[in-house]
């Protein structure tokens, strides 16, 4: 007697959570996509890109909307706006998980990766895969995983051994490891959000950075940074997530529908990543007012002696066995 109350009041709750979790009973699903990069970035693109398959493939059922360069959310709110749903598809770099996880600090490592290509095959195995599912306790589910590309140390004078960034304050993401890995050069980190950057280089508030080529022209870093060194000292990779209970109340075949064109924005924007950041490499090179500083295996192993000791401080909390998987993808293997 008492199951129809039960079913239907049951049904009742299953819809107004997929009303408040953006699967409405009618009119199509909202997906607000929000970033702090420009539009021409391997990020900016992948969001591009995801809009318009979204448009020919699910037109009239999905509606997504871009937001880049912070206009929606900016790195100090974005992922609190993930978890109230007032937002459902970010990008963050994989530094700006640490309130959510300590596994994903194993990207932040300095010379753990080799290159991109090593990243690309360390998050394609099972020990990478299984990271985007270290948020599941916050609600925040991981969909893949988009390069940027490796970093570059930028700085108002030459950066050519560890010494010079002595003293020196780098602007950085909010990352407990980055923070150690600029210590460990006796120069002061201060975490800023990405869309201060600029201004705070150009004003002197801080006198370095760490970004990939793509990030340094698109925000015109160069033009207040005379001198890079390509350190390639780590990297900078992005996932993207959603609220979980968001995406799983998406009817099963849109879902599906969504997850495929996922995977083949994730194919074009992680194919086309290298290629942007090189492109931008040569950009700067070839514009005035700043040089390009390549190091000898020799200067950049200094670099790498100087930042490693950073492994040990943080291999309790990322896990040995993580640490240890991300190691093995490295062409060159070394102690
Ligand atoms: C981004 O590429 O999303 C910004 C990274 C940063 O904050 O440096």
């Amino acid at each position: 007697m008492f199951k129809p109350i039960f079913a239907l009041a049951a049904s009742a709750l299953a819809l107004a959570s997929a009303c408040a979790y953006g699967a409405p009973a009618q009119g199509p699903i909202l997906i607000k996509f929000a970033h702090v990069v420009a539009d021409n970035t391997p990020k900016g693109q992948g969001a591009l890109l995801f809009k318009k398959l979204v448009e020919e493939r699910l037109g009239g059922k999905v509606i997504v909307e871009v937001y880049p360069n912070s206009t929606l959310f900016g790195d100090a709110n974005e992922l609190e706006a993930l978890i109230k749903n007032e937002v459902q598809l970010l990008a963050p770099s994989l530094a700006k998980f640490e309130n959510y996880t300590n596994k994903l600090q194993v990207f932040d490592l300095p010379f753990l990766f080799d290159d991109l290509d090593a990243v690309n095959r360390f998050q394609k195995r099972a020990k990478g895969r299984q990271l985007l599912r270290s948020m599941e306790d916050h609600n925040i589910v991981g969909l893949a995983y988009w390069h940027n590309g490796m970093k570059q140390l930028s700085a108002t004078k030459a950066l050519q051994s560890p010494a010079d960034a002595n003293g020196l304050k780098f602007r950085i993401q909010p990352s407990t490891v980055l923070d150690a890995q600029f210590k460990q050069l006796g120069a002061t980190p201060i975490v800023m959000p990405f869309a201060e950057v600029f201004d705070a280089l150009k004003d002197g508030t801080v006198q370095g950075a760490e970004n990939p080529w793509s990030n340094i022209h698109s925000k015109q870093l160069h033009t207040v940074q005379p001198y890079i060194t390509e350190t390639n000292h780590g990297v900078l990779d992005y996932m993207l997530v959603s609220n979980s209970r968001f995406w799983y109340t998406i009817p099963h075949l849109i879902r599906t529908e969504l997850e495929g064109i996922i995977d083949t924005v994730t194919y074009e924007v992680n194919r086309q990543a290298e290629a942007a950041n090189q492109a931008d490499r040569e950009r700067i090179a070839a514009a005035s007012g700043t040089q390009v500083i390549v190091l000898s295996e020799e200067q950049r192993d200094a670099w790498r002696k100087a930042m490693q000791p950073v492994w040990q401080q943080y291999e309790g909390a990322i896990g040995a066995d993580v640490i240890k998987a991300a190691q093995t993808v490295n062409r060159n293997q070394r102690d």
